[in-house]
């Protein structure tokens, strides 16, 4: 008998997103051209700030190279408590812990909340639903997330969650993501409100609300953090990865009350150390000089501008699946059913958005990522951080290959 592999860890599914980009770099490496609408990443197409390039690199030149405290560099946890204010949030530093990524806090806080022993220790999440939620509550507990699907406009239904919460009492977590990874849907303040009094009533339930994509609004919309209604049920995260193109950097954090971050800090201290120190001090510089968020509202309305060329050229060649518009993140998320069922000129069925998905990137070099993977089958994914020849080419070439689908 060989090695064995915990029962929960084998359950783990790899990253939809990271497969689907393998499949795009085989491709290039064979020499195509391909339309990569997978991966949810700016870089290269919007690099990394060059103030933050420098203030690392220095960081890296002043032998900021040791451990720093498990919660973070003071320097970083005072950057990030002034940040926050910008968003209407006042915690103290020791409220705030730094981590290697967001993806990381979301591990932090579900190591942290979710008891395998305890009879409260399912996780809530509303469809579409992001990768991380699916499989972390498998991993720690065994137990797969309870997943409520949203209404047609991609937004959760307070009643629902009331009925939920009223005649289920094993919920430790509930997971709200807005701006939202596949959707690009952003939750108005009244729906963050009329969610808070209803999990309000529940004391032991708290809320992660996943807020890695707050600087991406647009249409004079704002981010509103849950936080501000139930601050003492929230634990927010944040991170460089999509604020600032900071993918590859690693650098995410968690905001909540005293005393569950005094648990994660632990948490962090014993897993990770710490994050990486010249990142910690090349962000917290960062923060200080982007305290109108100047720089980052231009990513922001470079982004923009691609959603605008991406919504025309679809409205203009694929009316027929124009779906919810997005305001905020870098995602569009179309229904496709309609061409779900059709036939490829060879004859072959596509009854589902998988078989659409694949067939797109093997006759258009198309690369999306099908709705199923995010619990919201019938749907494509289309990551739009890309150039504007990418929108042009890459949407007609879409709608060829679906004109070429036969009913
Ligand atoms: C909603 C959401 N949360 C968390 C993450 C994790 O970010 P990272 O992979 O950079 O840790 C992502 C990444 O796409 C995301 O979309």
């Amino acid at each position: 008998m060989g090695l064995m592999p915990s029962a929960w860890a084998q359950q783990i599914k790899p990253s939809p997103t990271l497969e689907i980009k393998a499949i795009a770099d085989r491709s290039r490496l064979e020499g195509k051209q391909i339309y990569d609408f997978g991966i949810g990443e700016m870089n290269p197409e919007l690099p990394v700030p060059h103030l933050l390039k420098t203030a690392i690199s220095q960081a890296v030149m002043d032998d900021a190279t040791h451990y720093s405290p498990a919660a973070g560099d003071p320097e970083l946890l005072e950057a990030i408590h002034a940040d926050l204010r910008l968003f209407g949030l006042n915690y103290s530093l020791s409220e705030i812990v730094a981590c290697p990524g967001p993806k990381d806090a979301v591990f932090k806080i579900c190591v942290t909340m979710l008891n395998p022993g305890s009879r409260r220790n399912r996780l809530v999440a509303f469809a579409p639903i992001y990768e991380s939620y699916e499989n972390l509550p498998i991993l720690l507990t065994g137990k797969p997330p309870i997943v409520l699907q949203t209404n047609a406009h991609f937004l959760p239904d307070p009643n629902q969650l009331a009925d939920l919460l009223n005649k289920d009492d094993t919920i430790a977590l509930i997971v709200l993501n807005s701006p939202n990874n596949p959707t690009g849907t952003v939750y108005p303040p009244s729906l963050l409100r009329e969610l808070a009094d209803i999990i309000g009533k529940h004391e032991q339930i708290c809320v992660l609300s996943d807020e890695v994509y707050r600087t991406i609004v647009y249409d004079d919309l704002k981010h509103v953090s849950i936080a501000s209604y139930l601050p003492n049920q929230t634990l927010i995260i944040g991170g460089m990865s999509k604020e600032v193109s900071g993918t590859g950097l690693r650098l995410g954090f968690i905001a909540g009350p005293e005393a569950v971050m005094r648990t994660i800090a632990n948490v962090e201290g014993n897993t990770s150390s710490c994050v990486n120190l010249p990142t910690q001090k090349g962000y917290a510089h960062f923060l200080r000089k982007d305290a109108n968020l100047r720089l980052r509202y231009q990513i922001r309305d470079a982004l923009y501008v691609r959603r605008e060329a991406l919504m025309k050229r679809f409205s203009e060649l694929v009316k027929e699946a124009i779906g919810e518009r997005p305001s905020g993140a870098f995602y569009f998320f179309p229904d496709m059913r309609l061409y779900c069922g059709r036939r490829t000129p060879e004859g072959e069925l596509l009854n589902t958005d998988e078989a659409l998905a694949l067939y797109l990137i093997k006759s258009a070099n198309v690369v999306t990522v099908p709705g199923s993977k995010f619990q919201r089958p019938g749907h494509l994914r289309f990551a739009y951080a890309v150039s504007l020849e990418t929108i042009n080419a890459g949407i007609q070439q879409l709608a060829e290959a679906l004109d070429r689908l036969c009913v």
